[in-house]
């Protein structure tokens, strides 16, 4: 589905980096994110339900879409007409029509970013979109995934198994922001190295502190992103911090061969 900064496109060649640089190839090692969105990565990571996993997001709509689909719920096939679209804005309860109606049939995949009409000569963008979360959705219901809303900052690390592998993709730094309010990048950082002192921790962005080093990088176009409408490609890296590439790779060792 459209989403964001979502990691539709580059989610596989994301979770194979995971997989095999961080993992070395357990399938079975526990795995969490904290900001899953639209599970462009997450759907890539779970092995068919034989590892263990968890997902939170801040987006209440986003978590109870999840929930649900692990329930066993499909999203509709019927259009959804531009008067149900702001019904189902002006709904307070959050939901998993919700959020397939505030994500799926707006521009840029922004939750109720305003309504993209029908044209009639292609197929319109719910249906698209319901059909590529039928994609995702053998993924997800048929894993091991404990999904729940929650703001990164309140999650208690110890309550993972301590092996858990990290891998946070949070609203990118100078982007478009997301519906559930403005993001402190410093606060962020902090509590990444925090977090990397006991756990294998990756982050994607574009941009880090220089105590984290890149292991993967790739370039990408999202022009729709960026305030500014720079349509120039952007590298997409994944990052650790210094002391997790101590420790996996040791002082010594360069990151060319990752
Ligand atoms: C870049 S998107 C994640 C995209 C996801 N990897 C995907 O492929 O769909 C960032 C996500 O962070 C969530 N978010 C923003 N602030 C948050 C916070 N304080 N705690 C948890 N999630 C937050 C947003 O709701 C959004 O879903």
């Amino acid at each position: 589905m459209y989403f964001m900064g979502g990691k539709k496109v580059i989610g596989k060649e994301i979770s194979k980096v995971i997989k095999e640089v961080i993992m070395q190839g357990d399938t079975h090692r526990p795995y969490m994110e904290p900001f899953v969105g639209m599970c462009g990565i997450m759907l890539h990571m779970t092995e068919a339900g034989q590892r263990p996993c968890f997902a939170f997001d801040l987006q209440p709509d986003l978590i109870a879409l999840w929930q649900d689909i692990c329930q066993g719920w499909h999203p509709p096939q019927k259009a959804i007409s531009k008067a149900e679209y702001d019904q189902w804005r002006q709904e307070a309860q959050p939901s998993s029509m919700r959020a397939f109606v505030g994500y799926g049939c707006s521009y840029s995949g922004k939750f109720f970013g305003g309504y993209i009409k029908a044209n009639s000569k292609e197929t319109p963008r719910w249906e698209k979109n319901r059909l590529s979360l039928e994609r995702v959705i053998p993924h997800i219901a048929g894993a091991d995934i404990r999904f729940q809303q929650a703001d990164y900052r309140d999650l208690d690390l110890s309550q993972f198994p301590r092996e858990t592998v990290i891998v946070c993709d949070p609203p990118y730094f100078q982007t478009t922001g997301f519906s559930v309010g403005s993001f402190d990048h410093q606060e962020f950082w902090n509590l990444m190295r925090e977090w990397s002192r006991t756990n294998d921790v990756i982050i994607c962005e574009q941009q880090a502190p220089e105590d984290f080093v890149s292991i993967w990088q790739r370039p990408i176009t999202r022009n729709m992103h960026f305030k500014d409408h720079n349509q120039q490609a952007k590298m997409e890296h994944l990052f650790i911090h210094e002391s997790v590439a101590d420790r996996l790779f040791g002082e010594s060792s360069t990151l060319e061969a990752v």
